[in-house]
């Protein structure tokens, strides 16, 4: 028996929490503390194009994780940053995107088939964040890179214990581990070159562009940092609001043409990627105000998303929603690079689920618990019936 849920979307009354505290009627704001907030959608895509705007925000430090995550290219401007992310953009080819279709559709496929050894008592409850969001999404970036399997357990519980550290000594001791193991990988590749993947490729490019091995161990970091709990926790946040209100799911079942626009819906409201930060290096006109040189700058992706001057009733869930440009994987020069992997993941993934088990459920006696983690808002655990 499939059950229904009483009360509000958990995940809206999340956002309601939070930008209550917001004075929504103006699009550009200075707080109390000094930080510049983007709430409009058409200011942030002004502001996210200008390339006077930096991308430059994290401070310096001496650990190795600072080290690292300095030269990951999200972080950097203009030529430093173009020729880091050429390296990698290019290899998103159709090709390969296709190729990773099916493996992500068949990984969750087996995934969610395994559900039933997981708690014995009490039938197929499982937490489909450990059981499936996690492995498939960790599958997805390994095979992207040429990771074999095996070694695909490794990287997928450094990403999560990543997202667990709140010590610098925590994040230096993984950092050291997983700069080791893609050393380990990329000597590997040179000696025996495997014919797939990106890590060989990567490697070649490297040489071709002037980029060093410390630029290119820290841009094999980056892309499973970025690219694998957004994945894992999007998969959540996603399911959650299609199984909270049943019809969602329901209408998705017996109609598979919205499975694509439903996804871009749910990125519009629950993106675990909420917030991106930049600096103004000069002077810059956002809208009818000026925000002044080297001012930081907070931009809600989230809030843009629910701008109404471009979102007809921005808090509805339309899952057929025709036109969407919303700013989950932002804009200008560092838009997400992941962005049609993660699109082609996020389908396999929903389109296995629906094939599989279609009447999952939720199970949700204990309450949710949500992570502030590196990279977003995802939950711990999401605690699910599969029959
Ligand atoms: C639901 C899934 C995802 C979401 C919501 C997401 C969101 C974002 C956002 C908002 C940014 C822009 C940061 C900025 O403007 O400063 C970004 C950048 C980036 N993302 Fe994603 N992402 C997702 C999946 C992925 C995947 C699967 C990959 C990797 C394969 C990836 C790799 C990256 C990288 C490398 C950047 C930096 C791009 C640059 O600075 O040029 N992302 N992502």
């Amino acid at each position: 028996m499939v059950r229904d849920h009483v009360g509000q979307d958990p995940q809206d009354e999340v956002a309601a929490r939070f930008y209550s505290r917001i004075d929504r009627s103006r699009a550009v704001q200075q707080t109390g503390e000094g930080l510049w907030l983007v709430l409009g959608h058409p200011e942030a895509v002004r502001l996210l194009r200008d390339r006077t705007v930096s991308s430059m925000t994290r401070k310096p430090g001496l650990g190795i994780w600072d080290q690292v995550s300095s030269r990951f290219f999200m972080f950097k401007d203009a030529q430093q940053h173009l020729r880091l992310r050429r390296m990698v953009s290019d290899c998103f080819t159709p090709a390969r995107l296709a190729e990773l279709k099916t493996v992500v559709h068949r990984a969750t496929r087996d995934h969610l088939d395994r559900l039933d050894e997981a708690t014995g008592a009490g039938g197929r409850q499982a937490d489909i964040m450990a059981r499936v969001a996690y492995p498939v999404a960790s599958d997805a970036i390994c095979r992207l890179l040429g990771v074999s399997q095996v070694e695909s357990a490794f990287l997928g519980q450094w990403a999560v214990s990543l997202s667990r550290h709140t010590t610098d000594e925590q994040f230096d001791r993984s950092a050291e581990e997983v700069l080791g193991f893609f050393r380990e990988q990329l000597s590997g590749h040179r000696e025996a070159p495997r014919d797939s993947g990106l890590l060989p490729i990567m490697a070649e490019r490297a040489l071709a562009l002037g980029i060093d091995d410390d630029e290119l161990l820290a841009t094999c970091v980056l892309l499973v940092v970025a690219g694998f709990e957004t994945s894992a926790n999007f998969f959540g946040n996603m399911l959650l609001s299609l199984l909270w209100r049943r019809e969602r799911f329901e209408r998705l079942l017996a109609d598979d043409t919205l499975v694509a626009p439903a996804i871009e819906e749910l990125l519009r409201l629950h993106s675990p990627a909420h917030v991106v930060m930049r600096r103004t290096t000069e002077a810059t006109t956002v809208g009818d105000t000026v925000i002044p040189a080297d001012a930081q700058v907070a931009v809600l992706l989230g809030l843009c998303n629910r701008d109404p001057r471009v979102f007809d009733d921005p808090d509805a869930y339309r899952l057929d929603r025709a036109s969407n440009p919303h700013l989950s994987f932002s804009q200008g020069p560092h838009y997400c690079v992941g962005a049609s992997l993660a699109r082609v993941e996020l389908e396999a993934m929903l389109r296995a689920v629906l094939d599989r088990l279609p009447l999952l459920s939720l199970h949700t006696e204990q309450p949710l618990r949500w992570s502030g983690r590196f990279l977003g808002r995802g939950l711990d655990q999401l605690q699910v019936l599969a029959s």
